[in-house]
């Protein structure tokens, strides 16, 4: 189908007034471009996750989350959801057990055509804590045509100079890789403002805890198993038993860090349950309804409001761009 890839921008950066927007689309083209320097033009795809599959199911609110906020997502009656699961990265032939994130996106379908959508990794931390720094962190792993790895000496001029971004990978470095889409735990990063019905603020981080447990790869899973084998296991483990995840929020205390996210809050904060994610159905196949969808974090329910992350608020433009690319492209 024919899209209007100005019109879905401009529907994405819809949240932002205009100058604010304005300056963010010429930051945010800035970000993409340096994700298709460092991946490649790769038509079609996400410039960022771009290798992922569309899966479904619904949520269950409980009454933790209508204590906490008064979105309709925490009713109690299920929430349709839309999911997709990614590698992080934008190539979208990337083996499934590269170092990367992994990708939890959702889609809920809130009653009275409210929706809440929302992108979440495998680490706690992002690697950015600033929006300046995304298109810099891009270009200081270019590779070296000559090596075919990136130039140490700038990537380590970089990471001096921005300590900070090496956080994730240091995180990602001693996590297992995540032997299914199922069995990884996955984490919001930023902060967002739960609001309840009394008015009262709260201000939280969530994640998206696997039932089952988290479940890496062995050291001989990852010699024998293909690059390819995330989508057919969670194929084959959602066709015997829906996957559940607990949608878990950590409450932040006064001093927490609400706008840094490449700082993670004291172990000693709350972590409370507040419903449960079903997944019961998974694409046969690349494609499906996500295609069309950017996980435009600012898409949130009544109830839920953004922090002043600036990274969190650099996301939405950026997304807008990427999905104007892809679907200009696919189209085509
Ligand atoms: C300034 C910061 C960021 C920029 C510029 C950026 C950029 C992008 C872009 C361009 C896409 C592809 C969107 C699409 O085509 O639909 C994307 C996807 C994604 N990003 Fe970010 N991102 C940023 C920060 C983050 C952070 C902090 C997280 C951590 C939660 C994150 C998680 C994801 C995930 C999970 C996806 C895949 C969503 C899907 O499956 O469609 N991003 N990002």
């Amino acid at each position: 189908m024919k899209m209007f890839p100005v019109a879905a921008m401009l529907a994405a950066l819809a949240v932002l007034p205009l100058p604010e927007a304005q300056a963010q689309t010429s930051a945010a083209e800035a970000q993409v471009n340096a994700l298709e320097n460092l991946f490649g033009k790769q038509a079609g795809f996400r410039r960022a996750h771009a290798k992922g599959l569309c899966a479904s199911g619904y949520f269950v609110g409980n009454t933790v989350g209508r204590a906490l906020s008064s979105a309709s997502v925490f009713s109690g009656d299920r929430i349709p959801v839309i999911a997709r699961f990614s590698v992080g990265g934008g190539n979208p032939g990337a083996s499934d057990k590269g170092r990367s994130v992994r990708g939890l996106a959702l889609q809920f379908s809130l009653p009275k055509g409210e929706q809440w959508l929302t992108a979440n990794i495998s680490a706690p931390v992002s690697f950015i804590s600033k929006p300046q720094q995304f298109a810099p962190f891009m270009a200081a792993r270019q590779l070296d045509p000559a090596t075919g790895k990136p130039d140490p000496i700038n990537l380590k001029l970089f990471s001096e100079l921005n300590p900070e971004t090496i956080r994730q990978a240091a995180y990602l470095a001693k996590a297992a890789v995540p032997a299914s889409y199922g069995a990884a735990n996955y984490w919001g990063v930023n902060a967002f403002e739960f609001i309840n019905a009394k008015g009262a603020s709260q201000f939280v981080r969530w994640q998206f805890v696997p039932e089952a447990g988290t479940l890496g790869l062995t050291d001989e899973q990852i010699q024998s198993l293909p690059h390819d084998f995330l989508g057919d296991e969670l194929r084959t483990r959602v066709a015997k038993a829906p996957v559940v995840f607990d949608y878990k929020v950590q409450l932040a205390e006064a001093g927490d860090a609400l706008t840094d996210p490449t700082q993670v809050w004291p172990d000693s904060r709350l972590v409370v349950p507040a419903g449960k994610l079903y997944i019961d159905r998974v694409e046969p196949a690349a494609g499906g309804a996500c295609d069309k969808i950017t996980f435009n974090p600012l898409v949130l329910p009544k109830g839920i409001k953004p922090s002043a992350d600036p990274v969190l608020l650099a996301r939405t433009p950026a997304y807008g761009i990427s999905l104007a690319r892809r679907l200009g492209e696919a189209a085509k």
